[in-house]
């Protein structure tokens, strides 16, 4: 028997949208339940921060009930039969309970409506496929058809069925995924299961877009490099490219990742936050050639800025080294490496072990990426000086001189102006 008082308080910021869920549910006549991740998540003393709630009945019309109601906004999702409705910054999930047909393995399931039990068969997991009534007669009930209670107490990630891995091989990355994250363990039929689908290739059968979703939860996971480590022993990355192949110096690499990460975040809470899974993404790519990663960015569907962050480190990262290595006044760091993102910048620093590229880097993160000039082309129109392609050189000279020097009025600047445009117009002449 599960403690209430503990289940209202895990639902607690819910609470104001859960009333309504009750009463519009029972209005219609619909049981509802709690199931996946927050069921899992609630058993096991940890948060999670959005609910999945099944419905057996239509979700959808229970949905926009409760959205009319409240006036909070929904989405729906009619091939599914789910929707979602948002609440402040929170997320409930609702889908009717459904049974699933795979047309073939490695596609996406067909979809039809049916009982709690069925929908809680389909799922990856028996730790995953739980269930808590959220019904008057029996509130806070667990529902333990498939013995996910006892596999939680073991510590074991099992699946419901054996075409479990074919149907939906993402479940490969997704059972190392909450291995790894809860420390438990592989149960031995599944892991035997699970070598079968990796020896078929059966990743291989996924779109692109699903496999890019799951390596980027993976590499979200509080210990990616757990995750990839054992990922590269048990499949390997040949699924993302043939010619991935992690060594020792790559895992070297990904732990000075995690430290440089830890060090951005200490020393520069006011910065961006970093994308950190972007980095350990690189550090999995960087071996390759620039064509071979803008095919992968561009097969598994990332987007275009993640893109741009991936293919801009591979083009800087050995050009940059001996520029960024050696004593410098600070305004040729800034042009290196102000045009980079941070996440490109910090996966420099921590690929290079380099004490001066180290101490550059710091430099440009305490001292240079807020600089910005007082003056604008106005201001040296009023000067005198005539707009023309002078005044962006100008102004760049005025910002070198503004970083080397540490000015911090606006007369100084214009003072330098001055000297500048002299100078310039002289050799102009
Ligand atoms: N699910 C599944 N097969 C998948 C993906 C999801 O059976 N390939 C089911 C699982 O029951 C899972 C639920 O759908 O619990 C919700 O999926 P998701 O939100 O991805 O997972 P969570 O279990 O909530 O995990 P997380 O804590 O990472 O959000």
């Amino acid at each position: 028997m599960i403690n209430k008082d503990k289940l209202k308080k895990f639902l607690f910021p819910f609470e104001e949208i859960l009333k309504k869920v009750y009463s519009q549910a029972k209005k219609l006549k619909v049981k509802i339940y709690l199931v996946g991740g927050p069921v899992r998540d609630f058993l096991l003393g940890k948060s999670h921060f959005d609910l999945d709630i099944v419905v057996e009945g239509d979700a959808i019309g229970l949905v926009r009930e409760i959205s009319k109601r409240l006036e909070i906004p929904f989405q729906k999702h009619h091939s599914f039969g789910t929707a979602t409705l948002y609440f402040k910054d929170l997320k409930i999930d609702f889908a009717t309970a459904r049974k699933e047909y795979y047309p073939h393995w490695g596609s996406l399931p067909k979809v039809e409506s049916s009982s709690l039990k069925e929908d809680l068969f389909r799922r990856d997991f028996t730790i995953n496929a739980l269930a808590i009534s959220l019904n008057e007669e029996n509130w806070g009930k667990v529902i333990d058809l498939y013995g996910g209670l006892e596999d939680l107490k073991k510590r074991l990630v099992r699946v419901l069925h054996k075409k479990s891995f074919l149907e939906d091989p993402t479940r490969i990355l997704r059972a190392i995924r909450f291995e790894q994250r809860f420390t438990f363990y592989i149960e031995k039929d599944t892991f035997k299961l699970m070598k079968e689908a990796i020896k078929k290739k059966s990743l291989n059968w996924v779109h692109p877009h699903r496999l890019r979703d799951e390596i980027i939860l993976l590499l979200k996971e509080p210990y990616p490099y757990q995750c990839i480590k054992r990922i590269n022993k048990l499949i390997g990355f040949s699924f993302l490219h043939p010619k991935i192949k992690l060594q020792k110096d790559n895992f070297k690499l990904f732990l000075r990742i995690k430290k440089a990460i830890l060090f951005y975040k200490k020393e520069f809470p006011y910065h961006r936050n970093l994308e950190d899974w972007l980095l350990y993404l690189i550090g999995i790519l960087i071996n390759l050639p620039k064509r071979s990663i803008l095919k992968i960015m561009e097969k598994f569907g990332f987007k275009k800025g993640e893109r741009i962050r991936v293919v801009s480190t591979k083009e800087s990262i050995s050009s940059i080294k001996k520029k960024l290595n050696k004593k410098n006044t600070p305004h040729k760091i800034y042009p290196l490496l102000n045009s980079l993102s941070f996440e490109t910048i910090i996966f420099i620093y921590a690929y290079y072990k380099e004490k001066i590229l180290r101490k550059n880097i710091k430099f440009f993160l305490r001292k240079l990426t807020k600089i910005r000039l007082k003056i604008k082309g106005g201001d040296l129109k009023r000067l005198g000086i005539t707009p023309s392609v002078l005044y962006s050189k100008i102004l760049k000279k005025v910002l070198y001189a503004k970083i080397d020097r540490n000015f911090r009025t606006k007369k100084e600047e214009l003072e330098e102006a001055k000297k500048i445009f002299k100078k310039l117009y002289r050799n102009y002449k």
